[in-house]
């Protein structure tokens, strides 16, 4: 893998909030034109100011272990191209609705199969251990993609602290539900809570990451914050956001999306060009930001992460445990 260098504001550039954020909102109405063309772009609003507002520097030391090639999703496309249900349906609802959400104070409890069980605050977590930079592609069930600098650490280091016992086989996570805050939730699209999970070798792999910060600063609220994970190998709906739970536990856990549609969804969700979606082929994704008429790229098994992850699927069909 090739090392690229991800330009980050060193924080004795950052001596006003103000300064700063002027600087950010030029940039996003000099962007304003090119995103009006390109695909599912927002046009600069006061919204995208109080958004950045939300965020802060995270200092994050860059992983050479997990550096692509790949050119970066922009922080805006990032940022304002989202799904995020308790917020609506809409790619832009999130970016127009998640800063009413309420980040502080925010426990995450880790409980279940384990012999520690504990509740950690969310400014403790962000201090376990380094914060690292990792570039990670993000592909979406729904055939587009991003290349994205996420801050955080591997979730195994979590889970250690808490010693799953040897019943822990899978791995619930549960995001916060703040029915005033959240307009998406009168939608009864999905059972809210949002639920996601893993087996347990796949959250103790080294690329399963707890996400705190994106392009060197803390996560937009559209981006999951405070606290959110990212398994690269996985379709993106696999990552859940704004995490207060985790919970071990012995049996499959009833995740959302194969709750509310398991003709569709499965639970692996491993990311395979080979097994098509009922509805739409996976062989082919669109880069968020190459605009609408670039041409589609080709996706790769396991999103490129084959050859990490391929032997903890080893021997099982991937047409059924899709
Ligand atoms: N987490 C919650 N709580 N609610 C959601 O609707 N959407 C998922 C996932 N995590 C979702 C969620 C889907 S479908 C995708 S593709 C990714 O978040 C998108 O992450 P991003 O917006 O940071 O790119």
């Amino acid at each position: 893998m090739s090392k690229i260098r991800i330009p980050s504001i060193p924080a004795s550039e950052i001596t006003s909030e103000a300064v700063w954020l002027s600087r950010r909102k030029w940039l996003q109405q000099a962007g304003a034109g090119a995103l009006a063309l390109g695909a599912g772009g927002l046009l600069s609003s006061p919204r995208s100011t109080l958004a950045a507002a939300s965020q802060s520097v995270l200092p994050a030391t860059p992983n050479p272990d997990y550096w692509l090639s790949n050119k970066l999703t922009s922080e805006k496309d990032v940022s304002s191209y989202n799904n995020y249900y308790e917020f609506g349906t809409g790619k832009s609802d999130p970016f127009e609705y998640a800063h009413k959400m309420e980040t502080r104070p925010w426990t995450v409890s880790v409980e279940g199969e384990v012999a520690k069980p504990r509740t950690f605050d969310i400014d403790d977590l962000l201090k376990l251990a380094p914060i690292e930079e990792r570039i990670y592609r993000l592909r979406c069930v729904e055939a587009w993609s991003m290349v994205i600098p996420w801050s955080g650490y591997s979730l195994s280091t979590l889970l250690k602290q808490v010693e799953p016992t040897s019943k822990a086989k899978y791995i619930e996570f549960v995001t916060a539900v703040q029915p005033k805050n959240m307009p998406g939730l009168d939608d009864r699209i999905i059972n809210w809570p949002y639920r996601e999970g893993l087996r347990i070798d796949e959250a103790m792999h080294p690329l399963t990451m707890l996400v705190f910060g994106v392009y060197g600063k803390t996560l937009p609220n559209q981006n999951g914050a405070p606290m959110r994970v990212a398994i690269p190998w996985k379709y993106g709906f696999k990552s859940g956001k704004s995490i207060v739970k985790i919970r071990l536990v012995e049996k499959m856990p009833a995740t959302s999306w194969v709750e509310t549609a398991p003709q569709e969804y499965g639970f692996y969700a491993n990311v395979n060009p080979q097994v098509a979606h009922p509805r739409w082929s996976q062989a082919t994704e669109r880069r968020i930001g190459d605009g609408f008429f670039a041409p589609r790229v080709e996706t790769l098994m396991f999103n490129g992460y084959a050859e990490q992850v391929s032997s903890l699927y080893a021997g099982m069909d991937l047409r059924k445990n899709y």
